[in-house]
Formats: C-alpha cells, sequence, structure tokens
C-alpha cells in the first residue's frame, strides 16, 4: 500500500494499493503539488516490500534533489541519474561534483540507431516519407536493417552517400542532419539494454532537462526508445514464463511476471503523449498503459490539464489524482473523468481543495473518492525554487 497523506475529513491515512500494475493521473494546475506527489509516490513505492524498480521520466531537472533529505540536511535515498548524452558536457563540473557527494550515480544512456524504424527516423528529422527526402532517409535506414549486429550512424551516413538513386543535395542535406545528430553523441550500434540496469535498490531518473525541448522531439525520441525497449523486455518475459499453464485443481493460475514490477513516472507528461498531435513516444506509451499490466509494467502521468493528454492513455487511467484546478476548460476535462461511484460530479470535489498539496483521490480499484492533504516529503522537493 502507498501511504499519500490523510483525509481531510477523517483524518485517516488514505492509501493506494500498488501491489498490483496500474495507470494513475495526478493532474493540478502549476504549483498546485504534482511534482511534489510525483515524488511522494517514488518514496512509498521506494519503500515497498517487495520494491518494484522506479523509473521517473524528468523533464525538468528536479528528481535528483531525492537525493537529498527534505531539509537538505543529509542523505535521502540513493539515485541513479540516466543522462542520454555526454554526462561531462550535459552538467557544468560543480554540478557533477554536487551529485558525487550527495551519492549520486551518474550514468550515460544511449540509444542503439537500429531501434528506430525507417518511418520513425523520418519523423524524427521531420521529413514527409513521401518526399525525396524522407523516401532516401528511410532507404538507406532500410539497406542496413538486416545488418543483425545493429548499426551506427557513420554506417546511416555511408548508407545515403553510396544511394545510387539519391541526388547529391538530397544526401547532403540528410548528411547534414546526420552529422548533428552525431554531435548528440547519444546513439550508439553497441547499447546495452536498460532492463538488466534497473533495480528496486535505487531510484532511476532519467533527466530530459538536459535535452533541448525543441531538437526535433529529442525527449520524445528517448522516451519512445526506453519505453520500447524496456516493453519488449518485459512483454517478452512474460510470455517465456506462460507456457506451460499450471493448472490448479482445473484451473489455469496467472502465473506472476517474472520480472520486478516496474513502475514509470512521467512528470509533464503532456510534453510526450499530447491529444491531438503525435510525437515520437505516443505509440510506446500508448503501447505501455494498454498492455502493460500483464508483464508487470505500470505508469504514473503528471499533468498540468488532463485535456491535453492523449484520451485514448487517460481513459486506461485507472485512479487519479486530482490537485487544484481552476481555468474553466481543465476543470471540465477533469471532470469528463467523474466515476458513478462518487456521489458527485469531481469539479465539485475540486472546489473545496485550498493550498498546495490538497487533492482529490478517485481510486476506480476500490471505488473510492477521498479529499486529502499529501503527506510531507522525506526527501528535498527540487521543484519550489525553479
Ligand atoms: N503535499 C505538500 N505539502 C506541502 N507543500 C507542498 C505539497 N505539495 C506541494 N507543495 C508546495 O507547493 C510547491 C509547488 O509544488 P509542485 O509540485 O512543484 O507544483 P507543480 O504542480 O507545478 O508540479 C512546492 O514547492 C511545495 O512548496
Ligand atoms: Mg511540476
Amino acid at each position: 500500500m502507498l501511504t499519500l497523506g490523510h483525509d481531510l475529513k477523517t483524518h485517516q491515512p488514505v492509501t493506494l494499493d500498488a501491489s498490483r500494475a496500474r495507470v494513475l493521473c495526478v493532474c493540478g494546475k502549476r504549483g498546485s503539488g504534482k511534482s511534489y506527489t510525483l515524488g511522494v509516490l517514488a518514496e512509498e513505492l521506494f519503500q515497498q516490500q517487495p520494491a518494484p524498480c522506479v523509473l521517473i521520466v524528468d523533464p525538468v531537472g528536479i528528481f535528483w534533489t531525492m537525493a537529498q533529505s527534505a531539509d537538505a540536511s543529509g542523505h535521502g535515498l540513493p539515485v541513479q541519474l540516466l543522462v542520454p548524452g555526454e554526462p561531462t558536457t550535459a552538467y557544468p563540473p560543480p554540478l557533477l561534483e554536487h551529485f558525487q557527494r550527495l551519492g549520486i550515480t551518474v550514468e550515460r544512456i544511449t540509444l542503439r540507431p537500429s531501434d528506430l524504424s525507417p518511418d520513425a527516423w523520418c519523423e524524427f528529422f521531420a521529413l514527409s516519407v513521401n518526399e525525396p527526402l524522407g523516401i532516401a532517409m528511410a532507404r538507406a535506414v532500410q539497406s542496413l536493417t538486416d545488418v543483425v549486429t545493429g548499426f551506427d550512424l557513420g554506417d546511416l551516413e555511408d548508407a545515403v552517400q553510396h544511394d545510387p538513386l539519391a541526388q547529391d543535395r538530397t544526401k547532403e542535406a540528410l548528411l547534414n542532419r546526420l552529422s548533428m545528430a552525431k554531435s548528440w553523441k547519444l546513439f550508439d550500434a553497441q547499447s546495452a539494454d536498460l532492463t538488466q540496469r534497473l533495480t528496486p535498490d535505487r531510484l532511476f531518473v532519467l533527466d530530459c532537462s538536459i535535452l533541448d525541448y525543441g531538437t526535433h522531439g529529442l525527449r520524445s525520441l528517448v522516451l519512445a526508445m526506453v519505453a520500447r525497449n524496456l516493453f519488449t523486455a518485459y512483454h517478452a518475459a512474460r510470455q517465456q514464463a506462460l507456457p506451460p499453464k499450471i493448472l490448479v485443481g482445473g484451473q489455469a493460475v496467472v502465473t506472476d511476471s517474472p520480472r520486478t514490477p516496474l513502475w514509470l513516472l512521467i512528470d509533464e507528461a503532456h510534453q510526450f503523449i499530447p491529444q491531438g498531435s503525435s510525437t515520437l513516444a505516443k505509440d510506446a506509451l500508448i503501447r505501455w498503459v494498454k498492455e502493460g499490466r500483464q508483464p508487470g509494467l505500470s505508469c504514473i502521468l503528471a499533468s498540468q490539464q488532463p485535456g491535453s493528454l492523449d484520451q485514448d492513455v487517460l481513459s486506461q487511467c485507472d485512479a487519479l489524482i486530482a490537485h487544484k484546478l481552476t481555468n474553466l476548460e481543465d476543470l471540465q476535462a477533469a471532470n469528463r473523468l467523474s466515476q458513478a461511484y462518487m456521489g458527485s460530479e469531481l469539479k465539485v470535489y475540486l472546489r473545496h481543495l485550498k493550498g498546495p498539496g490538497q487533492a482529490v483521490l478517485v481510486d476506480d480499484a476500490r471505488e473510492r473518492v477521498a479529499m486529502l492533504q499529501v503527506r510531507l516529503r522525506l526527501t528535498r522537493h527540487g521543484g519550489g525554487e525553479l
């Protein structure tokens, strides 16, 4: 059980069952306590027995502070920072030293170019698959898909260079893009499987804040590849563990996932799964929330406006933690998540919320609604000073 805080009326603890895989949404206006609550959830998950693996996707760069105690006077939880790209260029030396003093492990992660489909490469470079640049790009990737050992950006450059069907100007334009992608130091054909690295004894924080928000959906690309990598590994493990079916008294028993359950916490989730527009991460995350429960994959999405999250994903949520909302449109979007068992509409509950950290919990699993004060953090919240 995760203890989120106390009920505003009864003062009893408000809990959430985390013994099985779940999809949760945390919403609220800016400054209402979403990131703080995400931190509380991460602390609670970390303390579960047995503990799941926890991976926080951090587009703002505020979760490494969980390595400190709430008042920053001592140590908090063991944090491992996953850095897409080169840490020594991503952080100034004093910050890296600070991480070291706090015991934060900084680990570089890279992506395999071969994990991206020809279409996804085009989308990444914002190329239409129906125009010469996109066609040539897709052809170059396609020509390498049979390479069993995977391929590097250098191999892609060679493929473009030696494409007999592409014109020189097309080649030049693609080579420019590939050279830019090389400069991010993000790709590596030999990139290790992330699943092997995630363990329950640390909090893993994927720091997307170091990636330029505007550059070709780089953040979405990273999350897409991380999510796909983990989903594939968990799904495959589950498939392998299924047969032979265990029969007890003639009834099939559903075997647990052979892997440690994994919770993916995504702050500012609308960056990755916006309603009405596509991102590279969207498909991977939709698959995660729709098909992830059986293999043991959970997800918590925090976003300012519930209406800005993809509705397909939102409909998969089995619990909602709604902080204060004032904007009419956001209130209406949240209100659509009202449930029959609630007594009155969600907007009525939301109206009674006061300061930051107060929230309405709508829990489909127990068909329960509670108004709560989210508990204080044990670790430092990095969001307040931003
Ligand atoms: N449960 C809480 N208890 C006490 N203070 C809180 C709580 N939740 C949020 N706050 C305060 O509100 C501020 C904003 O919260 P934050 O989670 O950063 O907002 P946002 O919704 O924008 O992510 C925090 O810096 C903190 O001071
Ligand atoms: Mg926030």
